[in-house]
């Protein structure tokens, strides 16, 4: 499954069509980085870059220019090398670039600082990144000095540089049917890793063991990376919010909090799910697990266009802590312990972000001051959780260590919203019965 090229072209129209007349977005691909030695890291593109492109390899540059009569867009990238390609792996080159990724005018990637200062001379705006990597800046500042040293020949530098995000990240946060249909897939292909682990789930397996089911069932459906770092956190270990080491054995009568999600040709899925390592909820498991699941839908039913962003977590932040002062993990009323932010000890995080291209994806949470209104297109998580320290010794013992969180994908519809991640189990009976079953 792909995104076709016209919806990069028609992409870098409509980004083109945001930017005034004299102005010029550069947009640069991600770098290999290494790993050690001769290894390096699985190459992963740069988000904006692919959105705009589809194109996959490292070590180019793209521009949008409105208006520029030769071609609106040029992109420089690694020539073709035979030798290279030999021991890396093809490159489309200049040429391929053109011919199969519809960009303008394109050339090699050396040749960027002997052609870009000529590129932007009387430009009066660049649109870039400003600040996401130190090396860009740099090399902008570069440029920018190339044209300054020819002003008595008559060049001017552009006088603006302006942060690319304002437009694209708007563009990338509302998403076309295509990219619906990407994060469908990819929501499915997750919660599908998901009930395999439930399934073959044991005491005194490794949490790495849970993750290798997990990510073979990515792996075998077209995902070689995940989104983000599996987390498997079996007993406390899932009130560490980011734990990763996974290198610990899963107890009878534990929890085991497992939060995964792959990516599909750069869109992410990011589910959690907790469950039982043997197969059933012990009475606290259940009551806080029951609470959790509450509130998580609570929020779902309340995820509509109009409905601003933050209301959603305050709803979260209503039913945690009705329901923790219901079970005596918080004494007084309501309003006292949201006035106080007692949940706080049980619920620290938020209810959830924008999902996209990147987990955490772009998009401002607010729009002049203000939280913003869920509109149709966007897909966020919501994902509610508490989790009781170990050493918490204002609960009793038996709470103690137990760490849920419920996390599904959720897209804002005209009137409501479609959970893209429904097909892994949430219910207690549910889960319950899909771990007898094997
Ligand atoms: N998996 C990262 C998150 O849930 O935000
Ligand atoms: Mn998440
Ligand atoms: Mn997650």
């Amino acid at each position: 499954m792909k995104i076709s090229l016209d919806q990069f072209t028609a992409r870098r129209a409509q980004l083109l069509e945001k930017m005034p007349s004299g102005s010029i977005a550069i947009i640069p691909a991600a770098t290999m980085k290494q790993r050690n030695s001769d290894v390096e890291y699985a190459f992963r593109q740069d988000s904006s870059f692919y959105y705009l492109t589809g194109f996959n390899e490292p070590d180019a540059v793209l521009l949008l220019m409105p208006g520029r009569l030769a071609g609106e867009s040029v992109m420089f990238c690694r020539n073709r090398d035979k030798l290279m390609e030999i021991w890396n792996g093809y490159r489309a080159g200049p040429e391929g670039v053109v011919d199969r990724y519809g960009i303008d005018e394109a050339h090699p990637i050396e040749e960027i600082d002997d052609l870009l200062p000529a590129l932007l001379n009387g430009m009066s705006r660049i649109y870039y990144a400003i600040g996401k990597n130190d090396e860009f800046d740099r090399q902008i500042q570069h440029w920018l000095g190339a044209i300054r040293a020819q002003a008595r020949q008559g060049a001017v530098a552009p006088s603006e540089l302006v942060v690319l995000d304002q437009l694209l990240n708007e563009m990338r946060l509302i998403k076309s049917d295509a990219e619906q249909d990407m994060m469908r897939a990819a929501g499915d292909i997750s919660a599908q890793g998901h009930v395999k682990a439930m399934q073959c789930c044991k005491p005194g397996m490794m949490e790495y063991q849970l993750e290798a089911e997990i990510l073979h069932h990515f792996a075998m459906n077209g995902c070689r990376q995940p989104a983000y770092s599996t987390i498997v956190g079996g007993g406390a270990n899932a009130c560490v919010l980011h734990y990763i080491e996974n290198d610990q054995a899963l107890q009878d009568g534990d929890l085991v909090l497992i939060d995964a999600g792959c990516e599909l040709d750069h869109y992410a899925g990011d589910i959690t799910r907790t469950f039982p390592v043997n197969g059933c909820f012990n009475p606290e498991q259940k009551a806080i697990y029951q609470l959790v699941l509450k509130a998580q839908k609570a929020c779902i039913a309340l995820a509509k266009p109009g409905v601003l962003w933050d209301d959603v977590h305050q709803e979260s932040i209503k039913v945690l802590t009705q329901g923790l002062i219901d079970l005596g993990l918080l004494k007084g009323s309501l309003d006292e312990q949201i006035d106080a932010g007692g949940y706080r000890d049980f619920y620290m995080h938020r209810i959830g972000h924008w999902l996209g291209m990147d987990v955490h994806d772009v998009g401002d949470y607010k729009v002049d001051g203000e939280w913003r209104p869920l509109q149709p297109g966007m897909v966020m998580t919501v994902e509610p959780g508490i989790y009781i320290a170990i050493d918490n010794h204002s609960v009793d013992e038996c709470w103690r260590g137990i760490g849920v969180r419920i996390e599904d994908d959720v897209l804002i519809t005209d009137d409501g919203c479609e959970i893209l991640t429904a097909s892994v189990p949430k219910e207690v009976d549910e889960i319950e019965a899909l771990m007898a079953a094997v």
